[in-house]
């Protein structure tokens, strides 16, 4: 069974082809750079850039896996969440292509896409899990009884963890994305140098907020002089990481000790933080750990194929298919 995975949802253009449960032949990722120079995501240049990638993006991943496209079995795209413009270019391609194979196409979730990640890599992952979602565009908290089945416990109010990292990055002149940057930067600073806020740590809160600490570090960067700022840096970053840090995992730990499960996820791009896998095993004691390698945490086609075989028998039609902006967890 071949399954071709394309993801556009946001300004990475990914197609991978995975064979059978866990054979990964190919995980094409194209970052696009054009938004670099603004600091985040421009939906309209994402969606140029898609249209100009995608093809590419397919012959590459085909000429890595050694195949041919009539040797595709099954498409898989992500419909939900996203720039809806971006998903329009992955999905309108999806169908042109399932109208060429005569294959059907299933319309993947990306919460659920980042989730099922883990299974690329880990067959046997013990449920029921507590899985933590960190992306640019979201920050939940997940219960998963089985396969299939997710209800979410917690989220963010406001800014998603890694929306606060790449704020701050900007802040700094770091560059975009932030993640990688401040991590990087946060590795010669003190994480107790600065103490900034950790939002919504009551026991009853299971909701993440992000925006009061993005502020706090404003506030920080607007009242040190010149000087300090750059000699600062590092410190900023550390103590910034610590606070992001803390509240995932206290939360994730306080969730997976309620539920009583047996194995915590990390997912999304946040995920592929050292600091905050580090800081998860040390707290979660007794609780299995488990994430995937850093190239399936951030936006890849290859948690779109898996999650596609997961629901082979939700396959549609071309032409029976849309996108959402938005759209609950299945
Ligand atoms: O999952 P993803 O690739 O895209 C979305 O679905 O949003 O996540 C991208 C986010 C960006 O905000 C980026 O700054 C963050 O993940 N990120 C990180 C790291 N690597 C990527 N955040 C913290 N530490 C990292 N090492
Ligand atoms: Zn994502």
């Amino acid at each position: 069974m071949l399954t071709l995975g394309i993801e556009t949802s946001c300004d990475d253009t990914s197609i991978a082809l995975l064979e059978g449960e866990s054979r990964l032949l190919a995980n094409v990722v194209s970052s696009q750079v054009v938004h670099a120079a603004y600091g985040g995501v421009v939906p309209e240049l994402a969606s140029r850039a898609h249209v100009s990638n995608v093809l590419p993006v397919l012959e590459r991943a085909l000429e890595e896996a050694g195949t041919a496209a009539g040797r595709i079995d099954l498409i898989g795209v992500t419909h939900a969440p996203g720039l809806a413009g971006a998903l329009l270019v992955g999905g309108a391609f999806a169908q042109g292509l399932a109208l060429a194979l005569d294959r059907r196409i299933v319309p993947v979730h990306h919460l659920e896409a980042h989730i099922v990640a883990i299974l690329l890599e880990h067959r046997e992952v013990r449920l029921p899990a507590i899985a933590l979602v960190v992306s640019g565009g979201h920050t939940l908290l997940v219960h998963v009884p089985a396969w299939r089945r997710y209800d979410v416990v917690g989220r963010t109010r406001d800014d998603a963890a890694g929306e606060a990292f790449d704020k701050v990055a900007k802040l700094l002149g770091l560059g975009f994305p932030g993640g990688p940057a401040i991590e990087r930067e946060a590795r010669a600073g003190d994480p107790r140098a600065i103490p900034f806020p950790r939002p919504m740590m009551g026991r009853d809160e299971r909701d993440f907020s992000f925006s009061g600490l993005k502020t706090a570090v404003l506030r920080w960067y607007e009242e040190a002089p010149a000087t300090t700022r750059s000699a600062r840096r590092a410190d900023v970053c550390a103590s910034f990481q610590a606070a992001v840090v803390e509240v995932l995992v206290e939360k994730t730990a306080r969730a997976a000790e309620e539920l009583g499960v047996p194995t915590a996820i990390l997912a999304g791009g946040v995920a592929s933080n050292g600091a905050l896998r580090e800081a998860m095993r040390a707290r979660l004691e007794g609780i299995e750990v488990v994430w995937p390698s850093p190239v399936l945490c951030t936006d890849n086609g290859a948690m779109i194929a898996r999650t596609a075989l997961l629901r082979a028998d939700e396959a549609v039609r071309p032409g029976a298919f849309d996108v959402h902006a938005s759209l609950p967890l299945p």
